[in-house]
């Protein structure tokens, strides 16, 4: 995966007008077909009463449309203010199944310094389908989306 290209073609879309929504919509969908590894992409955004919400994703329909703080990986990543990498998700226990076929998952966080806007929330069928410099890829584009929501938050204050 090349987290700078999906970054530059966003960044077209961004520059065109294109809104913030298919903008999210076309992150997840060039993440989820940047690895033949990769079997559920989603968003999951952060809202301010402390609830992860499912914003777009392509792969199976999940139950987990909203996540509390510090539930499942999803809220322990926001919780704990980091990425999680899960190589083996049945041999933990707070974890929220969203299909039986899962067995590995990455969370990455989109942040912008402390405010946490949300998550990239990957899934495989394969142990171990995730490692650092796919983290780091994925990082590049959770990094963009950051900006964006930085930017329109900017722009709603009075
Ligand atoms: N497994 C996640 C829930 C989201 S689904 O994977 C799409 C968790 O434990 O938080």
């Amino acid at each position: 995966m090349d987290g700078d290209a999906i970054c530059r073609e966003l960044e077209e879309e961004a520059r065109k007008g294109t809104e913030f929504t298919a903008i999210k919509e076309m992150a997840v969908r060039k993440v989820h077909e940047s690895h033949d590894r990769f079997h559920w992409t989603g968003i999951y955004e952060l809202f301010p009463d402390d609830t992860l919400r499912l914003g777009p994703f392509i792969g199976a329909p999940t139950d987990h449309v909203f996540i509390g703080m510090g539930q499942g990986v999803c809220g322990t990543a926001v919780a704990e203010g980091r990425n999680i990498n899960i190589p083996d998700v049945n041999r933990i226990d707070n974890y929220l199944a969203c299909s039986a076929e899962t067995s590995s998952e990455l969370v990455v966080l989109i942040r912008s310094g402390n405010t946490i806007h949300g998550q990239i929330d990957i899934d495989s069928h394969d142990v171990a389908a995730f490692d650092q410099d796919i983290e780091g890829e994925v990082q590049k584009v959770a990094n963009f989306l950051a900006g964006l929501y930085q930017r329109r938050q900017v722009d709603r204050e009075p």
